[in-house]
């Protein structure tokens, strides 16, 4: 079976060769014709949360990861992610954008008192109730968007990966700052803004040989929807500047604790020599917060 690296896409390689046939200079047909780079004006209007998961080509590409179902604990930011969360014993969990449910499984066995985890997609959601299913997990199908529990429902709030998803991000920190109970955590893990403000489709610059020379990083402070082709074109995530990211956890009230940009360690590196890019910028954003 193929794995892909983290966030890295067949499609997404076939553009970085493609692209490395010519050399990159500023508006070069390719990189305007491409699907990645700068096109948010487009997207100014669509609200819906889009739910691309479900749709069976990006699906049957995002299985074959090596950090779906079990692959999850080779994660390049697991081990950080499971620091961050720390003692989970008798703690009532909520799990944004819960996935295949490896996140929550983790959390159960870990002691978790109950975790509920809800996603947009049915697809990932029926890996989750078939193969990361634990007496204490309850699973349902719900967008972060709209989704509502009680004010003080939760001890700790985590998500993995889906943050960028969401176009209202204040509201839902806002939300999350609501269902926590004092003194509970809020534990997120989400593309840095270095990853989401890529210049290109596949964000390197790639010299005549066909190696990287730089990662690109273009209209920073233009927030908003980007789409990439990531399995299928039109992957869309939000950027935001890392000041409106920390910033909108501190206007909803709660407390940084810690600050983390997850970049592989040599250990992780030993095996896996394809991936040492990912040294060269932070894909993974990592915060703990708390509520006061
Ligand atoms: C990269 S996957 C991460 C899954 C899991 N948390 C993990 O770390 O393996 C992102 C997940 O977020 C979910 N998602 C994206 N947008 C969402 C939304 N608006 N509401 C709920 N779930 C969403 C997707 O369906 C997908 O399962």
């Amino acid at each position: 079976m193929v794995r892909q690296r983290p966030f890295a896409s067949a499609q997404g390689d076939r553009d970085t060769r493609q692209l490395a046939t010519t050399a990159l200079l500023p508006g070069n047909a390719l990189e305007a014709e491409s699907s990645g780079g700068y096109n948010a004006v487009a997207m100014e209007n669509d609200n819906r949360p889009q739910n691309i998961y479900d749709d069976p080509q990006f699906f049957e590409g995002y299985s074959q990861m090596e950090r779906f179902q079990s692959g999850w604990g080779l994660a390049m930011e697991h081990s950080s992610f499971v620091e961050l969360v720390g003692d989970v014993s008798g703690r009532r969990v909520l799990d944004l954008g819960c996935g295949a449910g490896q996140l929550a499984f983790y959390l159960a066995e870990a002691g978790a008192a109950e975790v509920i985890g809800i996603d947009a997609s049915e697809r990932m959601l029926d890996v989750a109730r078939a193969q990361w299913t634990h007496p204490r997990i309850s699973y349902r199908q719900a967008s972060m968007e709209d989704a509502g529990f009680p004010s003080e429902a939760f001890d700790l709030v985590v998500s993995s990966l889906a943050l960028h998803y969401v176009r209202d991000y204040a509201g839902l920190v806002g939300r999350i700052a609501r269902w926590l109970a004092p003194c509970g955590l809020f534990d997120d893990t989400a593309a840095t803004e270095i990853y989401t403000a890529r210049g290109l489709a596949d964000g390197w610059v790639i010299g005549p040989e066909g190696t990287r020379i730089a990662w690109t990083l273009d209209h920073y402070a233009d927030e908003g929807p980007r789409e990439h082709r990531w399995f299928v074109p039109g992957v869309r995530r939000y950027h935001r500047t890392l000041s409106t990211l920390l910033n909108g956890l501190i206007d909803a009230g709660l407390v940084l604790e810690r600050v983390m940009e997850s970049t592989p360690s040599d250990a992780w590196l030993r095996d896996r020599q394809q991936d040492a890019d990912e040294r060269r910028r932070p894909m993974f954003l990592l915060v703990r917060a708390r509520k006061a």
